[in-house]
This record gives structure tokens, C-alpha cells and sequence, in this order.
């Protein structure tokens, strides 16, 4: 019923948040810890996997959803460094998905002029995970609309402690000097650069933490919390979180 409304010019649930946004002031990058799929098939009886599978058909929703605004970056937390700790069979179903999702949506994307990323270690991850993300990046390329970043086996710890011992490492060769370690010089070594940090950070399921989410490029985000667990999270709750930021005050610890 909702796609024959459509078809012949009717309104989608998001339209009237959708028409409450300033266009002018549109965050440059907002990333979403897209958490709760195992609780939403828990919900219904189902296994866990069919939570991961219902939320992979909602990133579409959600990246078109950020496309219609003008967002330059999109980064979707899709696993984590600590989500290995996993059982074996929901992380093999994790490591598939982007041969499933890649293939399937490639071709809207690179209509829509999308650039997939990839933010996070491809060591550790099977080659035909690596090798669905790769192709997708590769397809994309050329393509200068939305960056649509996946953070894929990513955990900020673990980023930081790579970036101090590069800067060691350099220290060490003489190549750098003490004074030359920065803020700028830090950013640099992250696996986010040269990505702008998050204007806003969106997390469904109703947890109110980071779960080693960029510690560092978080430091002055907007965040944003729902109840809503990540295959319920629609277009309407993603402009009303847009909403809910252009009414912040920012401030970075000035007046
Ligand atoms: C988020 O959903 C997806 C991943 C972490 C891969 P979860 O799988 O964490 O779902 P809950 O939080 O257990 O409900
Ligand atoms: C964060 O969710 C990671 C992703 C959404 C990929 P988790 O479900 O892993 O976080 P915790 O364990 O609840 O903190
Ligand atoms: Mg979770």
C-alpha cells in the first residue's frame, strides 16, 4: 500500500520531519552505532541472524535517507574488534553479509553517485568479506556524493595505540621531534582520516554508551539516543535526529 502511495506521488512516514529540516545546516558527517538486531529477532522468536539480515535491508533506507540531505559522510559501526568474542555462527553470518548486501545494492548506489569506505583492520576479516568491500570501493570510485563509510572490524583502542606507536616509531628513526606531536599530527595516524570527526553520533537500541566507537573523533559530536532497535530505525527518527541537532547549541567549550 505505502509503495502504490508512493508510485503515484503520496507522502513516506519521513516527509513531514523531512520538510522541518534546514537544508543550510545540514551536518557534514554523521555516524551510527546501528545496534539492537539481536534484541529485534529476540523479540519476534527468531534467531539472532534474522535480526543482522532485517538490518542490512535498513541501511539502504538510511543511506538514501542521507543522501536526500546533502550528507557528506555517512559511517555505519557494523562490527566491532570486540564482536569477534561472538559465537562462531552469528560472526560467520556477520562476515557474509556484505557479499549479500554489495552485489544487491551496488548498482543503486553508484546511481545515486554514493562512495562506499571502509573504516577499520582488514586483517582478521575472510578474504571474501575483504574482497565484497573492496569491489564495492573499487565500483565507487570515481563517484563524489556521499561517502557511505562501514566501520568493519573497528575498535578505537586498538586505533590509538596503532597511531602512538607510528609516532614512536618515527620519534625513534629521528624522523619527527617531541614538539612536532600534536593534535593534527594524532588525527593523522587514525584510520578515519582524512574523514571529518562526526558532527553527530546516532545510537538505537536504547544503550547509552560508545562501545569503543572513535573516542577520539567523538570529543565534541552531538549525540543522540533512541529506544528504537536498528531494523525499526527509520527515515522519519534519522531527520528527526537532524532536527534535534540543528536545535544544539555547539559550543567546543567557548561561550
Ligand atoms: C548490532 O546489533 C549489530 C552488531 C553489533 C554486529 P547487536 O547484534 O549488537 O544486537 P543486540 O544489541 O544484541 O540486540
Ligand atoms: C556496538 O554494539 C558495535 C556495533 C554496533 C557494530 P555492541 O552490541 O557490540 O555493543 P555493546 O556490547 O552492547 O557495548
Ligand atoms: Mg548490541
Amino acid at each position: 500500500m505505502k509503495q502504490f502511495k508512493r508510485w503515484f506521488g503520496g507522502r513516506s512516514e519521513g516527509d513531514e520531519a523531512l520538510a522541518g529540516i534546514d537544508m543550510d545546516n545540514i551536518p557534514d558527517h554523521v555516524a551510527v552505532i546501528m545496534d539492537g538486531n539481536g534484541r529485534w529477532a529476540q523479540k519476534r522468536g527468531l534467531p539472532r541472524v534474522a535480526g543482522h539480515h532485517s538490518g542490512m535491508k535498513n541501511v539502504k533506507k538510511i543511506t538514501m535517507a542521507a543522501n536526500t540531505l546533502g550528507i557528506r559522510v555517512l559511517t555505519l559501526y557494523a562490527f566491532s574488534t570486540e564482536n569477534w568474542k561472538r559465537p562462531k555462527e552469528e560472526v560467520d553470518y556477520l562476515m557474509k553479509l556484505p557479499m549479500e548486501f554489495f552485489p544487491k545494492e551496488i548498482d543503486e548506489l553508484v546511481a545515486n553517485n554514493v562512495q562506499i569506505r571502509m573504516t577499520g583492520w582488514r586483517e582478521g576479516l575472510p578474504d571474501y568479506t575483504l574482497k565484497a568491500v573492496e569491489d564495492a570501493i573499487e565500483r565507487t570510485r570515481h563517484n563524489d556524493g556521499l561517502i557511505l563509510n562501514f566501520a568493519l572490524n573497528y575498535g578505537s583502542r586498538k586505533e590509538m595505540i596503532a597511531g602512538i606507536r607510528s609516532i614512536a616509531e618515527r620519534v625513534k628513526r629521528n624522523e619527527l621531534e617531541l614538539e612536532d606531536i600534536d593534535e593534527s599530527l594524532f588525527a593523522k595516524t587514525l584510520l578515519t582520516d582524512p574523514l571529518p570527526d562526526p558532527d553527530l553520533l546516532i545510537r538505537t537500541s536504547g544503550e547509552l554508551r560508545i562501545s569503543n566507537f572513535m573516542l577520539w573523533q567523538l570529543a565534541y559530536s552531538e549525540l543522540w539516543f533512541t529506544d528504537l532497535y536498528w531494523p525499526d530505525f527509520t527515515e522519519k527518527e534519522f531527520y528527526e535526529a537532524i532536527i534535534e541537532y540543528q536545535r544544539r547549541a555547539r559550543r567546543y567549550g567557548g561561550l
